[in-house]
């Protein structure tokens, strides 16, 4: 299949749905063998059905990246049914709220562990297919949470901040075996799950609509707009980019969020 991303075989996690699986998608369109890895296996499979009707090459691997053994049997899955290992990207986020006083051991535990450890396990065990391979591209989906998070996301901005740190680590660790990593940061994009916490708020999709109008440039985010971004950081297109943080939000790390926004709270 041509396009920018013609040959690669990528590995996405969390491409069930949401972002991910709008990454997923154009990954594929652009010419990718997709590896799609999440822990909702009837999803994550119509998402792979969908891509290969549409034409291109994906494979489901059910997979929950909070278990190493999973993860390296993800990565591997690409290496054995593709041939080799060309990009991963990191999505699987999880982003329930919770201030300092209310965040438990175990609701810390349970959103480091998704947010963190996960893609941990992925970069730890698809860095030797990647270098067996000459090279690679490691995408980490972040959020500005972590570099300044909101006040009831305790737990999750110190996950992504700290899968900010490894990115940055991982970049000079393997600069040398052409192994790159970027971090990039969607803005809010009104994904499923996210339209349902916000509804357990009280807030309905035209409210969120609402407020998306009123930020900078007029729109919420899709996941189109991170998919994007991450395929020119998985292409050859970067190939002198590594450790950089790209903002798909608007410019919303630039501006204070407005008191009234749904996104505090
Ligand atoms: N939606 C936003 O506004 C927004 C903003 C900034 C950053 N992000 C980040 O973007 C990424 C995707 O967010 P989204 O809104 O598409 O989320 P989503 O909930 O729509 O999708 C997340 C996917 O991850 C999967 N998943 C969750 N836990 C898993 C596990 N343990 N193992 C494997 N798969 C698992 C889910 O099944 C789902 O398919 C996340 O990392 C999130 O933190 C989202």
């Amino acid at each position: 299949m041509a396009g920018r991303m013609a040959g690669k075989v990528v590995v996405v996690t969390g491409a069930a749905r949401g972002i991910g699986r709008g990454c997923a998608e154009m990954l594929a369109r652009e010419g990718a063998r997709v590896v799609i890895g999440d822990v909702r296996a009837d999803e994550g499979a119509a998402a792979a059905e969908a891509i290969t009707a549409g034409g291109g090459e994906a494979l489901f691997v059910q997979t929950d990246v909070v278990q190493e053994d999973q993860c390296a049997a993800l990565v591997q899955a690409a290496a054995t049914t593709f041939g080799k290992l060309d990009g991963l990207v990191n999505n699987v986020g999880w982003f329930p709220r919770a201030m300092l006083e209310d965040t438990t051991t175990e609701f810390w535990d349970q959103v480091l562990n998704v947010n963190l450890r996960g893609a941990f396990y992925c970069c730890k065990h698809a860095v030797p297919l990647m270098r067996a391979n000459k090279g690679g591209s490691i995408v980490n989906i972040g959020s500005l949470n972590g570099i300044q998070g909101l006040p009831n996301l305790i737990a999750y901005a110190s996950a992504k901040g700290g899968l900010l740190a490894m990115t940055k680590t991982l970049a000079g660790a393997y600069a040398g075996d052409r192994i790159r990593a970027n971090y990039i940061i969607p803005g809010w994009v009104l994904t499923d799950t996210e339209i349902a916490l916000h509804a357990g708020r009280g807030l309905s999709e035209e409210d969120l609509l609402r407020a998306g109008a009123a930020l900078p440039l007029g729109r919420h985010q899709t996941p189109e707009d991170t998919a994007y971004a991450v395929i020119y950081l998985l292409s050859d297109e970067s190939a002198q980019v590594t450790g950089t943080v790209m903002h798909i939000d608007a410019g919303a790390s630039t501006l204070p969020i407005p008191p009234s926004s749904p996104y505090v709270g």
